[in-house]
């Protein structure tokens, strides 16, 4: 069962965006099905890092229009990007001893959770802004 579907109204107006969205959640719900139902420590370590990567490159799509338009709140939604980034990497521990699984389903629904509530907060607010500013 997913632990996170994608909503229209998760939509923040900016195709590109959207469309990376819509990939981290289903890689999240990808490595929730896998830990559930294989729970092999290396195809979930490679899962995580496959979603690290793919957070990393979304977060540069965004802080590039945020670079292009001059968003004000840069700094602040930055951070926001790095805390994400450090929630995935402390998944990592997970896999030194033998509780990884509920261990990893807690960290994935920690990220599910972080996501939804970031989409819908700073990543909505910055797309009223790129949409004022005309960016598509
Ligand atoms: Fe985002
Ligand atoms: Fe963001």
């Amino acid at each position: 069962m997913p632990i996170v579907s994608w909503k229209d109204e998760y939509s923040v107006g900016i195709t590109k965006i959207d469309d990376e969205h819509k990939k981290l959640i289903a890689m999240i719900d990808e490595a929730h099905d896998y830990v559930e139902s294989q729970p092999s420590s290396d195809a979930v370590k490679k899962l995580l890092a496959d979603m690290e990567n793919y957070a990393i490159s979304h977060f540069d799509t965004e802080e590039a229009y945020m670079k292009v338009y001059d968003y004000p709140d840069t700094k602040g939604h930055k951070a926001e990007h790095a805390t994400f980034l450090e929630r995935v990497r402390a998944g990592d521990v997970n896999f030194a001893d033998d509780t990884f699984v509920p261990g990893t389903v807690k960290i994935l629904s920690f990220l599910a959770d972080w996501l939804v509530t970031h989409i819908l907060g700073s990543d909505k607010q910055f797309g009223d802004f790129l949409m004022e500013k005309g960016a598509k």
